[in-house]
């Protein structure tokens, strides 16, 4: 875990919490800029001198400072809607190393990001494929594409977050994959550039990636022989993070076993990560509003809800929460649920916790689908996010808690 006590009080990458949480307004997130760049250079060391190209997967944390300063490390991006382009060109991002996927791009999408020059787009189905090649051939361009297969492969994560068995809406099966590349190649206004996969989220184990890689070599070898060549194979993200006691794969170990399995392809390597980056470097910092009693739960009802953390109630998620002073007293199992009216609305189940009204708690490893995944369910305004900067003792605000008029403002009242 990312935090430690000092003299019973929390400490994270060197900050006072306490002191934080008194000074600003609950609930709100908080990020590491060197827990990010850390886990974004561990990546980047790991490939050595061997082509690749990182492409942060911006649906993890789209923050623009947490963008920029990974466009600062020399990061590409994985983007999945034309909201989340703007939001990589606005952050400084190159398109050039922007690959889009996602089972449902609009042709508007499709435009704006053909007329960016992106990296490529993965396809995800025959369908979208011929839509692509209709745009650029009326745009009188050339639209660089990457065929992403659906390996077909069980991986152990929450069935929600799968993405690459038989039966998940993405990718192309392997039964139809190279029909789809003779066609690919005929289309006068597709290029093909690339080949990709993802097989899902928060994976602890590399077994799954490596059978997905021998599937795509085989596959590599049939195009080669049909002349379709390929020059980068994108293996997409899904490395997991240790949320309680697990142990995540070392990112060195991972990135050397993918680079000897792929040596013989010679093609650039393409990796998708964003929780591995992003989501032990986020806190959620809470105030108790309350704490109930009933004859069989303890609530401790805090100022943070499911429209901040959808985690939990989604994906059964566990988060580890930590009073921000370790006050000494006998704790007691709790539920900590927040004000939303839901009862799914919770953080953390039967967790052992001391706190009192008026104290704060720390939900850690946050970084990844926390902000991301808020809503201003209830009219709750979405939070603020601060950065502790790379000196350890900055504190940005990056982004300021949404206002009743902003959250209105798009709203009309007709006289009826
Ligand atoms: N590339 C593609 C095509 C993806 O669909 C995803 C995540 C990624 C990359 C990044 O995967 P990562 O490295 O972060 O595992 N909201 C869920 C996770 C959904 C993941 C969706 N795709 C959660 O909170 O666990």
């Amino acid at each position: 875990m990312t935090t430690t006590y000092n003299d019973d009080i929390l400490f994270f990458d060197g900050i006072n919490i306490l002191d934080l949480a008194l000074l600003n307004q609950t609930p709100f997130y908080l990020y590491s800029e060197n827990i990010i760049a850390n886990n974004f250079l561990k990546y980047q060391k790991s490939f050595g001198d061997n082509p690749h190209l990182i492409c942060y997967s911006v649906k993890a944390n789209s923050n623009l400072s947490i963008l920029s300063l990974l466009v600062k490390l020399g990061s590409g991006f994985d983007i999945v809607s034309g909201g989340e382009l703007s939001r990589v060109i606005q952050a400084g991002g190159d398109p050039s190393k922007t690959v889009f996927s996602g089972v449902g791009k609009t042709e508007e999408e499709i435009r704006f990001a053909l007329s960016k020059n992106i990296m490529c787009f993965n396809i995800e189905s025959r369908d979208e494929l011929r839509t692509i090649n209709a745009i650029a051939l009326e745009k009188k361009s050339c639209a660089n594409v990457s065929i992403r297969i659906n390996p077909a492969i069980d991986v152990d994560t929450h069935p929600y977050i799968t993405t690459g068995m038989q039966d998940n809406k993405f990718g192309i099966e392997q039964s139809e994959i190279l029909d789809i590349y003779k066609e690919a190649h005929e289309l006068k206004g597709i290029n093909i550039t690339g080949i990709d996969f993802h097989i899902g989220s928060q994976i602890m184990d590399i077994g799954p990636f490596k059978e997905s890689i021998l599937k795509v070599i085989a596959i590599a070898k049939e195009l080669k022989k049909n002349n379709i060549k390929l020059s980068h194979i994108d293996i997409g993200g899904g490395l997991g993070i240790p949320y309680d006691n697990e142990r995540s794969p070392d990112k060195s170990l991972f990135i050397s076993e993918i680079v000897d399995l792929l040596k013989p392809l010679a093609t650039k390597i393409l990796i998708e990560p964003g929780r591995s980056i992003v989501g032990e470097a986020g806190l959620l910092i809470s105030k108790v509003i309350n704490i109930k009693k009933s004859t069989s739960k303890n609530f401790i009802i805090v100022d943070a809800g499911m429209n901040d953390l959808l985690r939990p109630p989604l994906y059964n998620a566990y988060h580890s929460i930590k009073e921000i002073v370790d006050n000494g007293a006998n704790k007691i199992v709790c539920d900590v649920v927040g004000p939303v009216c839901e009862t799914a609305d919770f953080i953390g189940k039967d967790r052992n916790l001391s706190v009192l009204k008026g104290d704060y708690i720390a939900v850690e490893s946050v970084g990844a689908y926390g902000f991301s995944l808020s809503s201003n369910y209830n009219t709750r305004m979405k939070s603020a996010e601060y950065l502790i900067a790379k000196d350890g003792q900055n504190i940005k605000k990056i982004r300021d808690r949404d206002t009743i008029k902003q959250i209105l403002e798009n709203e009309t009242k007709y006289l009826l």
